[in-house]
């Protein structure tokens, strides 16, 4: 009678553990929170937070270590989650970055992804470096030349140009996807600090294709890249398989689905980056349930001879 009355407890204990491991990874027996305390976490969650709090290792994948989907090839690169290295961007106060696309890849910008926490501050770019950050999670204030604060949302952008005095400050938390490049001058043409936000972009016009896009800058000669938002829903692909001179560096802000670079077919979500070489083979397609959103830089307006 003890004997089986201790065997039932044992097996209780194994159940209870199970129950712990399984749900535990998902979040439902993280320590005890009252549904007050659920709703505030839910509230701050921004619409991008799977790019800020990314699925590190896949529930089926966790025993495998050493794996990551991360791929450097000559002319692409997959850069998922799992493979983040961050430590104190230069200059900056409180702030750790993790670059994700530099000319030692053969780039001529950088991407890179800031997490400001209390008190925190950006320094600035290189000389003739221009500057644009998107904001994925929080709130920061750029302060420019003329004093002037502006207030960044979750989905709002600044576009700085080269040796425009200006900071960037955040009080509490916030992540940002950061692009820079040194400035192709065309002389008669000054570029402009840019300050906006995606849902107030204008949809273009995408003859032959799909998907929904939206360009943060202006397409005037002054620009020398542009950052396109593109939306794709489930099923939704790129018509053009596209291989063209301009370069890229991509974050998959929402979605999953199929990226093929070169004769390589890769599976994608949220929080991934894509780093394209010019005249890489490119195409995307959106899988799964939900809409896929990637904002993507690529250079314009200048002539590859300069
Ligand atoms: C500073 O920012 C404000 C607000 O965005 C803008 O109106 C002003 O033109 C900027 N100053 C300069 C020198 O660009
Ligand atoms: C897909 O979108 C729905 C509705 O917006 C949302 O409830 C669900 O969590 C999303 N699924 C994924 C996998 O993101």
């Amino acid at each position: 009678m003890l004997k089986s009355l201790f065997i039932l407890f044992i097996s209780l204990l194994g159940i209870l553990k199970w129950v712990i491991e399984v749900h535990g990874e998902s979040g439902f027996c993280s320590a005890p929170s009252s549904s007050s305390e659920n709703k505030i976490i839910l509230e701050s969650e921004s619409i991008y937070h799977k790019v800020t709090n990314p699925t590190l290792s896949p529930i089926h994948l966790r025993d495998l270590p050493g794996f990551t989907r991360s791929v450097y090839r000559k002319d692409h690169a997959v850069i998922t989650p799992e493979s983040h290295v961050f430590s104190p961007l230069p200059d900056w106060k409180n702030t750790l970055g993790a670059y994700l696309v530099t000319p030692a890849m053969g780039s001529h910008f950088v991407m890179y992804l800031a997490k400001m926490e209390g008190l925190s501050r950006s320094a600035l770019p290189p000389q003739d470096v221009e500057r644009f950050i998107f904001v994925l999670q929080g709130t920061v204030t750029v302060t420019n030349v003329s004093g002037t604060v502006k207030k960044l949302l979750v989905d709002s952008f600044v576009y700085l140009p080269a040796n425009f005095e200006h900071s960037i400050q955040c009080e509490t938390t916030a992540s940002l996807v950061v692009f820079e490049r040194r400035y192709a001058s065309l002389q008669i043409h000054m570029p402009e600090q840019i300050v906006g936000s995606t849902d107030m972009q204008p949809l273009l016009d995408t003859p032959g294709e799909i998907f929904e896009l939206r360009k943060l800058l202006p397409t005037s000669a002054a620009y020398d890249f542009n950052i396109h938002i593109m939306d794709f829903q489930p099923g939704e692909f790129l018509n053009v398989k596209e291989v063209h001179y301009n370069q890229h560096g991509l974050l998959l802000l929402e979605g999953q689905g199929i990226y093929r670079l070169g004769d390589n077919w890769y599976p994608v979500q949220a929080g991934d980056a894509i780093w394209m070489a010019p005249f890489v083979p490119q195409w995307y397609a959106a899988l799964g349930k939900n809409r896929s959103r990637y904002l993507l830089y690529k250079d314009v307006n200048r002539n590859p001879l300069l």
